[in-house]
């Protein structure tokens, strides 16, 4: 799980908890009036929006194992002698030494260019199978799974559409005019040999529509990416162009992973949690919720994978709030410390919840209690991450313990969701989704217990709480292999 928090500066992320917007990383704002034409296929998600002390870093993607240094800010301006053991700067140098060695973790390579050409020659051949001429899409995930054209291009009111052919294969893409030079100097990836125009240009007085029409006339019918605006499809339309939504078999080719792909998910998946081990082992009763994002952020960016980074934080009944978090909130004795947290290697995100305890700090019987019934369902749901298992069965395997333990009415979302190129992607794991688990999907698997203070009151309790373990799990024909390396062991082992 994850919330996203694009605008907000750290300090207003950290204080003053967003609603997620699920969308994906670097995605903009203005794709909330995204068509989502996939969505007819009733494939969409249950709500998960538990939202909370949400952070996430926008900066350019630093250089990889650049080892300069810590590039987050640092709790009350910096350190020096006689520094308090409770700030950001103390738990990242406790933190480092312990995390450095798993930096390794990281070396993995970028997707290679064959792989995004072989992508390109499966996709050419599911359109001819589904009977439309071509995919469009604007920059997105699928662009940059496609042909490296990446998510974060800002998309703009001027069409800047990918477009591939079913019969041919052939790669080309729909340019304003004036942005032609710009664009052709990305790192688009496709077969030059294939390709002798692959700029199809509009200026600024025609309808990039009709000139796609015109450079295109063959083209009744296209597939159109769901993520691609409104406009867009409503403009191919205006132009006499067919649009039909993303078909589900479509939206499998990403949502299963290649070898490649799972690699990079291991990588960024096991470094991260490593970073919440680390933290768990320098974590200290006093510190608060700001001081472990900012630490976390700074432990990312020192491993070169600050850029991405995303994450929340939420101590004792915080947890519970969907929409809580106040901010200056400290560890307590007696409370649990929830942290759901990730990055992204080279485009691959992570999302890994732990909920934690300082070493020799207690919480009290029922609450431990919480945390195995919680460990119980995500096993259950891990057992059946395996090949030809449905999406709503795996979700309700995963309910039975949290129901019979009495808490059936507070695990309030999904198990989870993909994981790729999108921090929530295909196919997700809800009730209401018929579909079946593949062969190579990464889905993560994080059931959840949340009892605000309020609802513990009418329970005779007296204070609220959040528990939720999460794990991306790679889906293989006999069972789940967590892409952490391993799911935890208890609040004290992460
Ligand atoms: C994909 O784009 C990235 C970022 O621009 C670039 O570093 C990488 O080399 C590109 N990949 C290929 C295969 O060209
Ligand atoms: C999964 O289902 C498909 C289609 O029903 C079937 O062909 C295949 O053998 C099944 N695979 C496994 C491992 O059960």
């Amino acid at each position: 799980m994850r919330s996203n928090n694009h605008d907000a500066p750290e300090e207003a992320a950290a204080s003053e908890p967003l609603l997620s917007r699920r969308a994906a990383p670097h995605t903009r704002t203005s794709r909330a009036l995204i068509l989502r034409l996939g969505v007819a296929i009733a494939t969409v998600c249950g709500v998960m929006g538990v939202i909370g002390l949400a952070y996430r870093d926008h900066s350019e993607r630093g250089g990889h194992h650049g080892g300069s240094g810590p590039d987050g800010p640092k709790e009350g301006g910096g350190g020096g002698a006689g520094e308090s053991p409770l700030t950001a700067a103390s738990l990242e140098k406790c933190a480092w030494p312990l995390l450095e060695p798993h930096v390794s973790l990281l070396d993995v390579p970028r997707i290679a260019r064959d792989e995004y050409l072989s992508r390109q020659a499966t996709l050419a051949s599911a359109l001819a199978d589904a009977g439309v001429d071509a995919f469009i899409a604007e920059p997105s995930a699928s662009t940059e799974y496609y042909a490296n054209i990446s998510s974060s291009f800002d998309l703009s009111e001027r069409p800047f559409l990918m477009l591939l052919e079913a019969q041919t294969g052939a790669f080309s893409y729909l340019v304003p005019q004036f942005e032609a030079g710009r664009i052709a100097g990305l790192d688009m990836v496709y077969d030059e040999t294939t390709n002798a125009e692959v700029a199809v240009a509009w200026a600024e007085e025609e309808s990039p529509y009709a000139v796609l029409a015109g450079a295109r006339p063959d083209w009744k019918k296209v597939m159109v990416d769901e993520h691609t605006r409104y406009m867009i499809a409503a403009g191919l339309q205006g132009a006499g162009i067919e649009v039909v939504p993303m078909s589900e078999t479509v939206q499998s080719l990403r949502a299963v992973k290649t070898a490649a792909e799972i690699a990079l998910l291991r990588g960024i998946n096991t470094f991260t949690l490593e970073l919440v081990r680390s933290v768990q082992k320098c974590l200290l009763v006093g510190m608060t919720q700001e001081a472990v994002v900012t630490a976390s952020h700074s432990l990312f960016s020192r491993a070169g994978v600050g850029a991405g980074f995303w994450s929340i934080v939420l101590f004792g009944d915080q947890a519970a709030y969907p929409h809580g978090g106040k901010h200056g909130k400290t560890l307590a004795e007696g409370e649990f410390a929830l942290i759901d947290i990730g990055s992204l290697l080279h485009g691959y995100g992570s999302d890994v919840t732990r909920t934690i305890l300082p070493t020799g700090a207690k919480v009290s019987d029922e609450l431990m209690g919480i945390w195995e019934t919680v460990f119980a369902a995500q096993s259950a749901g891990f057992e059946r991450m395996r090949i030809n298992e449905t999406c709503s069965d795996v979700d309700a395997a995963s309910r039975v313990a949290v129901k019979e333990a009495g808490y059936g009415s507070f695990y309030t979302h999904r198990l989870g969701h993909g994981l790729g190129l999108e921090m929530h992607e295909h196919p997700y794991l809800n009730g209401a989704n018929s579909e079946k688990l593949k062969l190579g999907e990464v889905v993560t698997n994080e059931p959840g217990i949340y009892v605000t203070t309020e609802q513990a009151k009418t329970m005779g309790k007296d204070i609220g709480f959040g528990v939720r373990l999460e794990d991306p799990i790679l889906v293989t024909d006999n069972g789940g292999e967590p892409m952490t390396g391993r799911r935890a062991r208890s609040p004290y082992d992460p």
